[in-house]
C-alpha cells in the first residue's frame, strides 16, 4: 500500500505560496475570531464537546460525556433527547415558527418557502403516517426521493419516533435501492412517482416495481406525488399495489396532527447511510443521536460562522449524501438557520441557475463541491458576472481535493475577493466536518483544508504508523469525536477491520493520503484504497467491477479512477470479454447501460479499454497502479512482480494505438 502514497490518485499542486488571512472586516463581524478556542478545546476535548451538547435540548441529562472502549464510543451516556424536537419544536416554541427553514426551488421553477412551523406540522403528520403503518422505534425506513421538502420531513419524521432512516441517493438504480433495503431489513420505503430531469419526469416508483417484489420485509411504500401539478405529467405511470402502496397525500390527509417526540437514548441509532468501500459490498455507516447532533450543530455554527438571524445558507449537495444529511438537514435545522434547497441541475434551464438563486434569495453562504466549481470555470465567468452576488460573505468546498486554480477562481469570481473559503474535509464515517479553516481565525492556503477543527486530533503517519511531522503519508484520526460512526449496520467486524485495525484499535484509519506542511496544515491528496471519487461521488472500483462481470459476456474487469480535470477522477474500465464475443462500440454502450442498471448512471465507465488479459501479481491480485499508469500514459513502473509481465505491454500498446476507442 505504501507505494500508493508515493503515487496518490489525485495530484494536488502546492504551487501557490499565497496565504489568505481573514479580512479585518470579516474578522470583526465573526462570532469566532479568537484563536484561543483551539487551545481551550485541546486542553479538555470532552469538556469542549460537552459545552456544545449543552446547546441542545435534552429531556434527561447525561451522566458521562464519553465512554471509550476503543473502538466503541458512547457519547453523552444516559442522556435522552429527540433530534426532531431539537430541529423544529424548540425553534417554534421560541417564537421562530414563521422563520423560513427552506427556500425550496424546484427544477421546474416552482418555489416554496417552508417555515419551521410548516416543517414541524408535516413532520408530525408524517410521523403519524409511519406509526399508523406499524413503524416502531428501531425499525429501518428507506427514503428514495428527489430534492423536495418531503425528503427532510421524512428524515425528521423517522427521528421523531426513533425509526432509523436509510436514504438512498436518487441517482442510484432500483437494483441499488433493493440491495440497500434488503441488507438493512427496511420495513417501509418513502419514494415519489417521479423525479425531474431537465424538465422531464423520470419515473421512480414504476422503476422500483421489480425490486419491490424481492423485498419480503418491506411492508409499505409511501409515494409522494411530485408531478401531478406539472404539465403533461399524467404520462407518469404509477403502479400502486393495494395493501402495500399508499399515496403520501392521502395518508397525510387521514393522519392526526400531533405526534409527541419520543425521548431517545443518546446512542439510539438515527440513520444508516450506505457508502462505498474497498469491496463490492457497500457499507452501512451507522450514526446515532446525541453525539451526531452535537457534532453537526457545532461544526455548522463555527465553520460557517452562522448567524441564524442574518444568514441564508445554501449547501448545494444532495440529501442522499452525508453532506445533505449533516448540513442541509440536521446541522442547519438544529441551529435554526434559513437554507436554500434546490432540486435541479446547475445548468437547467440555463447555466446561470446557481447565481440567479443566490441573487434572488440573497444567499450569504454557498457550500458546494470542487467539481461544480470546475464546471463553472469551464462555462466562463461571464455567466456569474451577470448576476449580483454581493450578498455572499463566505464560500465552502467539500467532497474532494480542490485544486488551487479552482480555489482562486472561486475566491475571485464568486467571492469577489471578499469571502473567505472554507475547504472542509470529512467523510460519511466522520459525520461532521473534521479538518477545515474557521473563517474568522484561520489563514487559508489554496488547496489545503488547513487545520483540524477544535477538539479533533489528526495526524499523518507512515505505513508503520509513525507520526510524520512534515511530509506525506496516511491520514489518521486519533481521538474519538461525537459525530463519529458507531458501527457498520449488521457488520461490526468489518467496522473494526476497516477502520480500527491498521494502526491500532484506538486510531481511526481514514483511507486518504495526505501531506502535512511546515505550518501543520493538511493537504488531502486522495484515497489510498480502491475507492474513487468522481465529481465528489464516492464509488468503489470493486462494486463497478462486480457490476461489469455480472454481464454474461464479460469474463473479467478491472476498474480504476483516472485523473480527470473536470470530475477529479473518471471511471476507466479494462474489460476482457468472452472469446465468442466480438467487442465493438455497441458493446460499450451495452456495458454502460448494464452498470447503470446495477448501480446507477453515476457509475457508468467513461472509458472502456478492451484487454485480453489483466496485469496480476503471482497471487492473482489485479495491479491497479499499473493500469492507472497505462490509462494516463505514464512510464510503467516495476512490472517484475507480475505473473505475466508481457500483459501490460500489450494493453499499453493497444491504448497508445488508440484501439480502445
Ligand atoms: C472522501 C469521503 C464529506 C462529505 C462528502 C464526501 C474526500 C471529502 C474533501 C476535501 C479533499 C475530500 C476524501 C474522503 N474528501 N472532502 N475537502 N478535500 N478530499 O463524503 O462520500 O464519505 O467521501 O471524500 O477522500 O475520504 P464521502
Amino acid at each position: 500500500m505504501s507505494d500508493e502514497v508515493a503515487q496518490p490518485d489525485v495530484a494536488v499542486t502546492m504551487g501557490t505560496e499565497e496565504v489568505f488571512e481573514p479580512s479585518e472586516e470579516f474578522r470583526a463581524a465573526a462570532s469566532f475570531a479568537d484563536p484561543a478556542i483551539y487551545e481551550i478545546a485541546e486542553a479538555d476535548p470532552e469538556g469542549w464537546w460537552e459545552s456544545w451538547a449543552k446547546h441542545l435540548e435534552w429531556s434527561e441529562p447525561w451522566s458521562e460525556v464519553l465512554r471509550w472502549d476503543a473502538p466503541w464510543a458512547k457519547w453523552f451516556v444516559g442522556g435522552k433527547l429527540n433530534v426532531s424536537a431539537n430541529c423544529l419544536d424548540r425553534h417554534v416554541a421560541a417564537g421562530n415558527g414563521e422563520k423560513v427553514a427552506y427556500h425550496w426551488v424546484g427544477e421546474d421553477g416552482a418555489t416554496r418557502d417552508v417555515t419551521y412551523r410548516e416543517l414541524l406540522a408535516t413532520t408530525e403528520k408524517l410521523a403519524n403516517v409511519l406509526k399508523d403503518l406499524g413503524v416502531e422505534a428501531g425499525d429501518v425506513v428507506g427514503i428514495y426521493l428527489p430534492m423536495i421538502p418531503e425528503a427532510p420531513a421524512a428524515m425528521l419524521a423517522c427521528a421523531r419516533i426513533g425509526a432509523v432512516h436509510n436514504v438512498v441517493f436518487g441517482g442510484f438504480s432500483a437494483e441499488a435501492v433493493r440491495e440497500r433495503m434488503a441488507t438493512s431489513n427496511a420495513k417501509l420505503l418513502v419514494t415519489a412517482d417521479a423525479s425531474l430531469r431537465r424538465g422531464e419526469p423520470m419515473p421512480m416508483k414504476a422503476a422500483l416495481e421489480d425490486a419491490l417484489t424481492q423485498l419480503p420485509e418491506l411492508k409499505n411504500v409511501v409515494v409522494v406525488d411530485r408531478t401531478s401539478a406539472l404539465e403533461g405529467a399524467s404520462d407518469v405511470d404509477v403502479p400502486m399495489t393495494e395493501g402495500r402502496d399508499v399515496w403520501f397525500h392521502e395518508a397525510m390527509e387521514a393522519a392526526h396532527d400531533f405526534c409527541e417526540p419520543v425521548a431517545l437514548d443518546s446512542e439510539h441509532p438515527l440513520f444508516i447511510l450506505y457508502t462505498s468501500g474497498s469491496t463490492a459490498k457497500p457499507k452501512g455507516i451507522q450514526h446515532t443521536t446525541g453525539g451526531y447532533l452535537t457534532g453537526v450543530s457545532a461544526t455548522h455554527r463555527m465553520v460557517f460562522d452562522i448567524e441564524t438571524d442574518l444568514d441564508v445558507f445554501w449547501c448545494a449537495a444532495d440529501i442522499g449524501w452525508v453532506t445533505g444529511h449533516s448540513y442541509i438537514v440536521y446541522g442547519a435545522l438544529c441551529n435554526g438557520a434559513t437554507s436554500v434547497m434546490y432540486e435541479g441541475a446547475p445548468d437547467y434551464p440555463h447555466k446561470g441557475r446557481f447565481w440567479e438563486i443566490i441573487q434572488k434569495y440573497k444567499v450569504t453562504i454557498l457550500y458546494t463541491a470542487p467539481t461544480a466549481i470546475r464546471t463553472f470555470i469551464k462555462w466562463g465567468r461571464e455567466i456569474p458576472d451577470g448576476y449580483d452576488l454581493s450578498s455572499l460573505r463566505l464560500l465552502g468546498s467539500v467532497g474532494e481535493p480542490i485544486n488551487p486554480r479552482a480555489w482562486l477562481w472561486y475566491r475571485e469570481v464568486i467571492g469577489g475577493e471578499r469571502c473567505p473559503i472554507v475547504d472542509t474535509w470529512w467523510q460519511t464515517e466522520t459525520g461532521q466536518i473534521m479538518i477545515s479553516p474557521l473563517p474568522g481565525i484561520t489563514a487559508t492556503k489554496p488547496g489545503s483544508a488547513t487545520r483540524p477543527f477544535p477538539g479533533i486530533s489528526a495526524a499523518v503517519v507512515t505505513s508503520k504508523g509513525e507520526i510524520v511531522e512534515e511530509g506525506g503519508g496516511f491520514l489518521t484520526l486519533r481521538r474519538p469525536w461525537p459525530g463519529m460512526a458507531r458501527t457498520l449496520y449488521g457488520d461490526p467486524d468489518r467496522f473494526v477491520k476497516t477502520y480500527w485495525s491498521r494502526f491500532g484499535k484506538d486510531v481511526y484509519d481514514v483511507g486518504d493520503a495526505a501531506r502535512i506542511d511546515e505550518d501543520g496544515y493538511f493537504w488531502i491528496l486522495g484515497r489510498t484504497d480502491d475507492v474513487i471519487n468522481v465529481s465528489g461521488h464516492r464509488l468503489s472500483t470493486m462494486e463497478i467491477e462486480s457490476a461489469l462481470v455480472s454481464h454474461p459476456q464479460v469474463a473479467e474487469a478491472a476498474v480504476i479512477g483516472q485523473s480527470d480535470e473536470q470530475t477529479g477522477q473518471a471511471i476507466t474500465a479494462f474489460v476482457t470479454v468472452d472469446g465468442s464475443a466480438d467487442p465493438d462500440d455497441a458493446m460499450k454502450t451495452e456495458l454502460a447501460a448494464h452498470v447503470a442498471e446495477k448501480i446507477g448512471k453515476l457509475a457508468r465507465p467513461q472509458r472502456i479499454i478492451w484487454s485480453d488479459d489483466l496485469p496480476k501479481t503471482r497471487s492473482g491480485k489485479i495491479m491497479r497502479r499499473l493500469l492507472r499508469d497505462i490509462a494516463e500514459g505514464r512510464e510503467l513502473g516495476d512490472v517484475t512482480t507480475l505473473r505475466d509481465p508481457a500483459v501490460v505491454g500489450l494493453i499499453a500498446d493497444r491504448v497508445a494505438a488508440g484501439e480502445e476507442d
